[in-house]
């Protein structure tokens, strides 16, 4: 593969390359790599009922084209019209690695891309449809500022379409912490649909352009705000008033030091509030960024020429000072802040971060909530819901993490089908389905599927099953506010039967007692019994005895051990007993023997070594039936020598060489598991480690 630095490549721009992979003898030149000469889809959009738009790099020649995909699915057609094939500059990128925001209205595109081979022109530029074509100011650090764009969308401002804006996001350098080094700040930009440039100045350039800073923050220890500056993604919530649709976006931090990410959730409201706050004012290259204090000239540069607040036809009619004042203040001084002034969701000191975000609103029994499916780069999808508390206050819930991607590739692409109730995550490695709710995997009990709280489920008198708010069943219960089972699910029909398991150990060996609760927000604690007269108490772990996220791990088997244990899930105030582990504890044979002597000993040693390898490789992907299966073949042969106990003729009688049993019990083990791994996952509970989805 041929490598030029992109500095080489600068020397060889004037060659052009064409469109197809025969350029690239050509490309070499300006290819970094041989990778870079494919075309890179950068814009797709619906066009029309039989027609898409779609935008690549085009091998650093940006090209635009409709495809016909026919008028149904079953068409099966997928023809580019080489006499609709035109000229991409301006709606995609050149260079693969740059991303190109784009929105289609009607048969207009609003893009915001680098318009340059060395993505230095940075534009929001309209194009497409019947009106001349427009930009933004170019070369004007206040207007763009190295600008990476991450969404557009057109948001209704009033009955009257004349009132319609296109509102950008993006991070960009900042201009006004220029003198703190190159900051990055996350950006709104606004426009409005019928802008048709100046008439003197600004012509065929946005007259309507103005932009702000999107603050997302929390408060540190010291009093100062921590903030998150890179703005990954936006999504757009709709809601009843298509005027008001909730913006969700998802942040990540720029510093090496502090790393995180939020999500921030923001109304239309307050950035409406940001836009006819004050102008940012900068006197001259001396002067401080401050807010504008005289009179901002008539109409209020950032409104849209129409009825509904003024008399003006077009931005062409505006006045020359109006145009001229436009020009120099597209920066508001005031920027916006979240809802409740921090993030609806956030995680810090990981070392993922946040990529995307789709939202879905859920009607449940006590209101509706707002589902965040969150991407990571890591591959994983994080099913978040945000839960009020008193009035002005609010908890995170992560209902579920989902490993989707087990190459770990970062998602790049999300998007909720509400048809199919399925979620659609694409990665530079592949796409796939999620379904939005498994209310299965909470278990069949009322207190399980209670404290899951997924708004999409409810306990439906046998089973948890997705909840529908219009159909009327008696035993339907579902609280995600409180996910409070005391209340909800008392009655003896709700009670469900304490699974009870029997578990082999060997004095002096180790043991698991394994126990997963359903609920990722479950705190989970053990008790024992030693004998069923003597009381119940709680275990509490030291050196020996580690309580881990899956179970309790008895690092060395004493003879006392042994007894009944009970695993249970504490949540809310509700405890439920979901596991019963009758522990026999068995002397080591080796213990019985002279255990300072014989090369017998090393040879117990060495096979319990085995089968303690297997046994946490089991532990790795536990499934207790297999578990038990194993145990009850180890420790009947065991018995079986030691002469306690007589081998049970159904199981394959073991090979006396110790290795060999050792190594043919891990095969076995191996086929089991790959029986299992065969079946679906979805019947399966969750567990605190990410599933892997497509399994
Ligand atoms: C959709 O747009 C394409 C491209 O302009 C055009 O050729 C086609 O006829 C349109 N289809 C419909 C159904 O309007």
């Amino acid at each position: 593969m041929v490598t030029f630095s992109s500095l080489n490549c600068v020397k060889y721009v004037k060659h052009s390359c064409h469109k197809d992979c025969v350029c690239v003898c050509v490309c070499v030149f300006v290819c970094v790599l041989q990778t870079d000469c494919v075309n890179y889809v950068k814009v797709l959009h619906h066009f029309n009922r039989t027609h898409l738009y779609a935008c690549g790099t085009g091998a650093f020649h940006p090209t635009c084209a409709y495809v016909h995909v026919g008028q149904k699915l079953e068409d099966h057609v997928f023809r580019i019209d080489p006499s609709l094939v035109e000229d991409g500059k301006g709606k995609s990128p050149y260079d693969p690695r740059h991303n190109a925001a784009s929105v289609l209205i009607g048969d207009e595109l609003y893009s915001g891309v680098a318009t340059d081979l060395m993505g230095r022109d940075f534009t929001i530029f309209r194009s497409l449809g019947h009106r001349p074509s427009i930009r933004t100011e170019q070369h004007d650090s206040r207007w763009l500022n190295e600008p990476k764009f991450i969404g557009a969308f057109a948001v209704p401002e009033s009955e009257n379409p004349d009132d319609d804006k296109v509102f950008f996001f993006f991070r960009e350098t900042a201009v006004e912490a220029q003198g703190f080094g190159k900051v990055t700040y996350a950006r709104i930009g606004q426009l409005c649909r019928n802008d048709m440039g100046g008439q003197r100045s600004l012509v065929n350039k946005w007259t309507t352009f103005l932009k702000t800073r999107l603050v997302c923050s929390v408060p540190g220890n010291d009093g100062s705000e921590t903030h998150f500056d890179e703005l990954r993604d936006v999504f757009l919530l709709q809601t009843r008033d298509r005027k008001n649709p909730l913006v969700y976006t998802v942040f990540s931090t720029s510093s090496s030091v502090f790393r995180g990410s939020a999500v921030c959730l923001y109304t239309m409201n307050d950035i409406r509030r940001a836009f006819l706050g004050p102008f940012a004012h900068k006197e001259g290259p001396n002067y401080q960024w401050v807010p504008f204090q005289g009179k901002v000239p008539y109409p209020r540069p950032g409104m849209c020429p129409s009825k509904t607040f003024g008399s003006f036809e077009s931005t062409k009619g505006f006045p020359d000072n109006v145009i001229q004042f436009a020009r120099h203040h597209p920066l508001m001084y005031n920027p916006v802040t979240p809802l409740g002034s921090r993030p609806v969701f956030m995680r810090t000191g990981i070392s993922h971060s946040f990529t995307q975000i789709a939202v879905d609103r859920v009607n449940a029994a006590d209101g509706h909530y707002d589902v965040m499916f969150i991407g990571t780069d890591a591959g994983a999808v994080l099913k978040v819901i945000s839960v009020p508390k008193g009035t002005w206050s609010s908890t995170e819930l992560l209902l579920e993490e989902l490993q989707v991607f087990k190459d770990s590739s970062s998602i790049i692409n999300m998007q909720i089908s509400s048809k199919r109730q399925q979620l659609y995550v694409g990665s530079e490695t592949g796409v796939a389905q999620v379904a939005l709710h498994r209310c299965s995997m909470y278990g069949k009990a009322c207190a399980e599927c209670c404290l899951a709280r997924d708004p999409y489920c409810a306990w439906d008198g046998h089973a948890c099953t997705r909840y529908l708010p219009n159909t009327k069943r008696r035993f339907r219960r579902q609280d995600v506010r409180n996910g409070d089972p005391n209340t909800l699910c008392s009655g003896d029909h709700h009670k469900q039967r304490v699974v009870e398991r029997k578990l082999y150990g060997v004095e002096g060996s180790s043991s698991f007692l394994e126990c997963l609760p359903k609920s990722l927000q479950a705190q989970v604690t053990w008790t024992y019994q030693r004998h069923p007269n003597n009381p119940r108490e709680e275990v509490h772990p030291d050196d020996r005895v580690l309580q881990t996220e899956r179970g309790l791990l008895l690092r060395r088997v004493l003879r006392r051990d042994g007894g009944v244990y009970q695993c249970h899930a504490m949540e809310h105030g509700f405890t439920q007993t979901l596991l019963g582990i009758t522990l026999e504890v068995l002397p080591s044979t080796s213990s019985a023997s002279n255990p300072h002597s014989s090369s017998h000993s090393q040879g117990q040693a060495t096979n319990q070594k085995l089968w303690y390898r297997d046994f946490m490789q089991l532990v790795d992907h536990p499934n207790l039936t297999t578990v038990d299966q194993i145990c009850e073949q180890v420790w009947s042969r065991k018995r079986g020598q030691s002469g306690k106990a007589v081998p049970d003729p159904s199981i394959e009688a073991p090979p006396t060489d110790a290795l060999h049993s050792g190594h043919k019990k891990w095969k076995h083990l191996k086929e089991v598991r790959k029986g299992r791994n065969r079946r679906t996952h979805d019947g399966r509970p969750a567990s605190r480690a990410p599933r892997n989805a497509g399994e």
